[in-house]
């Protein structure tokens, strides 16, 4: 029997991307059985059975998923943020669990300086705005999404701060940016923050009002990372007391209606937008089918995420 790989995306990639993937898993002669727009997680037990290897987006792969993935070797989160795998579950069965580190940073910090033009010409509402240029921006965080969002902000000819405490100076000063010793004195700082750390125990809910109150005037935060790293409460305290302060996040918090009485200095995404383009799905996409092929045939794991 051909070995199968499933691509399973609630949100499907762009259609080149898919004919990408299978070109790659049909030259291997593999089986490509595709999966999109699912609306309930027992289609996706149900697709998992009896494949081999399976692409995600931000699906989620469940302990319920991967137990019932019998033959499953690989699952590749074609994206950056595996928080959507249960790692342990498949840590627990002998998968291997992987990411596409990188394939998608540049679709995201484009939408991070989408929405941060957004909020500085106050929400296209015709109102006279202000102007990036100038402005200090503050980078929560400097992977691969951190970097290409200060490459874009030396072009807005921005002032550039950054709090990235697993990287040196060196690392940090290479990037243009000015390396800042605390989350606390970033925020204090800079006029944007743009967030872009992964949503784990220890960052959930660490953006809180203490946090945020710290801004100055006018402070906008952009969040392209994960809702569950806001803590919504000090959010919402934040907004109320501070009319002059905007916050513009890629998907809705959790209660969004809560967010109502702060109309014209919020904005939500409808869906998860970041890596929402062809050129990212392309990357990620075919990244993730190489890696599956080089994982399958060489037992190469260079992108494995789970211990
Ligand atoms: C990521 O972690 O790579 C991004 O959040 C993209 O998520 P998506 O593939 O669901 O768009």
């Amino acid at each position: 029997m051909a070995t199968k790989v499933l691509i399973a995306t609630d949100k499907p990639f762009a259609s080149v991307a898919v004919k990408g993937i299978r070109d790659i898993v049909e030259a291997q002669g593999y089986e490509l059985v595709l999966l999109e727009k699912y609306t309930s997680p027992a289609e996706l037990i149900a697709a998992v059975a009896d494949v081999d290897a399976v692409i995600i987006r931000s699906d989620l792969a469940t302990k319920e998923v991967i137990d019932a993935a019998k033959k499953l070797k690989v699952i590749v989160r074609a994206g950056a943020g595996y928080d959507n795998i249960d790692l342990q579950a498949c840590t627990g069965k002998g998968v291997v669990a992987m990411n596409t580190p990188g394939q998608n940073a540049n679709a995201v910090a484009e939408l991070a300086f989408g929405l941060m033009v957004y909020a500085a010409r106050d929400f296209y509402s015709g109102k006279s705005g202000t102007e990036l240029k100038g402005k200090k921006l503050g980078i929560h965080a400097l992977g691969n999404i951190g970097l290409n969002v200060a490459r874009i902000a030396r072009g807005f000819d921005m002032e550039i701060y950054a709090y990235a405490p697993t990287k040196s100076a060196e690392y940090i000063r290479a990037a243009g940016a000015i390396p800042v010793e605390s989350v606390e004195k970033l925020y204090e700082m800079c006029d944007y923050v743009s967030i872009h750390i992964p949503a784990t125990a220890q960052t959930k809910k660490s953006i809180n009002y203490d946090v945020l109150k710290r801004m100055p005037k006018g402070g906008v935060v952009v969040n392209t990372a994960r809702k569950e790293v806001m803590d919504e409460a000090g959010l919402l305290k934040m907004m109320a007391e501070r009319p002059d302060f905007k916050y513009l996040s890629d998907i809705a918090p959790d209660n969004a209606a809560d967010f109502e009485p702060f109309k014209g200095r919020y904005f939500f995404t409808p869906k998860k937008m970041g890596a929402q383009t062809e050129e990212a799905n392309v990357n990620a996409g075919l990244a993730a089918a190489r890696q599956i092929v080089a994982f399958l045939e060489h037992g190469d794991d260079t992108f494995k995420v789970n211990k």
